[in-house]
């Protein structure tokens, strides 16, 4: 009869694609097998996001089909922080009223919802943080049902400064620490998170951020809306491709693609690099008033396919020529990701680029595709020339 009960129940397990654990060898599906795939606050509402703001960009990841392009993580960034009560657990303001309700309204969508805090006293906009009550806060969220920590060094850093003057050493053991206590905290808890680390890349953090939990980690300093200061990130990021792979990101940051006043061909590009990238494609665009254009660069099944690709292979730069720069990307099936980018003021079309397959590890002839005309090329060579506009793009898949 027990065993009976014990079969049954991994059985259930198994159907309903849970880990089983009771099972010799059984392996815990991977957190972030994939880069991770979702929306966040910060972007657009910053400090003014409410419990209505996520429900109502829950309803809108369903309702335009990004939810069913993959994007399931609706993460709530800081300014949702309240004061601890008696027994010091984190409490949310009242901007969010009822964080578990909220949680079971996002769940119901079939989404999964993220939350922010810092290992500091006070989180970067000056709530509380989780310093010294990190298995508290760990419990809270795994009881609210958080699927996702995004967990952002800033108080911290002035800790690490009274702690260890002059001495980066120790401030860099003291930083691994603290993230490493509040991974052993959500461990503790049973409940799988995605742990996003946000350091800013201080201190090489690809080096060592897999080894205290991390499943993705921020390069760089904070992005905005405007064509510089992303593709300033986005170019960045060469170099880092051999730190990447499934469970483990590198994270340039949060789309901005639909904010600010990035055209359309910067909105491609900006989508196109993060895809090369492997990079956690988190949307911070106001889904409320999405246009139909930002819906289709979002969208871009095959883009996607390219980030999401099973392989978990980074890009990295394989060719520059001033503002034109190749970006190549392994795929599964022995395809290449090959992207075209014009960073510059002035169109090529005098000129077109050439596509470089050398340098990209390719000799003979490939069948290309153009990914974002969504047209076959048929057979081309390193003869083969395209224009790419200003501040754009062309995204090649070849094989
Ligand atoms: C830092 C992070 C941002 C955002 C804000 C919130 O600047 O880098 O992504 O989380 O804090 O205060």
């Amino acid at each position: 009869m027990r065993i009976g009960w014990l079969k049954a129940g991994w059985l259930l397990a198994f159907a309903l694609g849970m880990p089983t654990g009771t099972k010799a060898g059984a392996q815990k599906p991977m957190v972030a097998a994939t880069p991770p795939m979702g929306w966040n606050s910060w972007n657009f509402f910053a400090g003014k996001v409410t419990d209505k703001d996520i429900r109502d960009t829950a309803d809108l990841l369903v309702s335009t089909g990004m939810r069913d392009a993959g994007y399931v993580y609706v993460n709530i960034d800081d300014t949702w922080e309240g004061k601890r009560d008696a027994e010091g657990l984190i409490q949310s303001n009242e901007k969010f009223p009822d964080m578990k309700a909220l949680s079971d309204y996002v769940h119901s969508k079939g989404l999964k919802l993220g939350i922010y805090s810092s290992p500091g006293p006070q989180t970067c906009a000056r709530f509380e943080g989780s310093l010294g009550h990190e298995e508290q806060d760990a419990q809270t969220y795994a009881d609210w049902g958080i699927d996702y920590l995004k967990y952002d060094l800033c108080s911290y850093g002035g800790v690490m400064r009274q702690q260890a003057l002059d001495d980066a050493a120790a401030q860099n053991k003291l930083m691994r620490e603290a993230y490493e206590k509040m991974h052993q905290a959500i461990l503790k808890t049973g409940r799988p998170m995605v742990y996003s680390f946000c350091q800013y890349g201080d201190d090489s953090v690809w080096d060592w951020g897999p080894s205290v939990g991390a499943n993705l980690w921020r390069t760089t300093g904070d992005i905005s809306a405007n064509f510089d200061r992303m593709s300033l990130i986005g170019r960045s990021q060469a170099g880092l491709a051999k730190f990447a792979g499934p469970g483990h990101w590198n994270d340039p940051d949060m789309l901005e693609v639909g904010n600010g006043k990035l055209t359309r061909d910067e909105n491609t590009t900006h989508m196109t690099l993060w895809a090369m990238l492997a990079a956690p494609l988190i949307a911070g665009n106001n889904l409320t008033a999405m246009k139909p254009e930002i819906a289709a660069i979002l969208m871009n099944k095959d883009v996607i396919a390219i980030d999401q690709d099973a392989l978990g292979k980074q890009s990295d730069r394989v060719y520059a020529e001033g503002p034109v720069e190749i970006w190549a990307k392994p795929l599964t099936g022995g395809r290449k990701a090959l992207a075209i980018f014009n960073f510059g003021e002035t169109a090529t079309e005098m000129r077109g680029i050439g596509l470089h397959l050398k340098e990209a590890g390719l000799t003979a002839q490939v069948s290309a595709r153009d990914v974002w005309a969504g047209r076959d090329l048929g057979k081309i060579g390193d003869g083969w020339k395209t224009a790419v506009p200003r501040h754009g793009v062309v995204l090649l898949v070849v094989k």
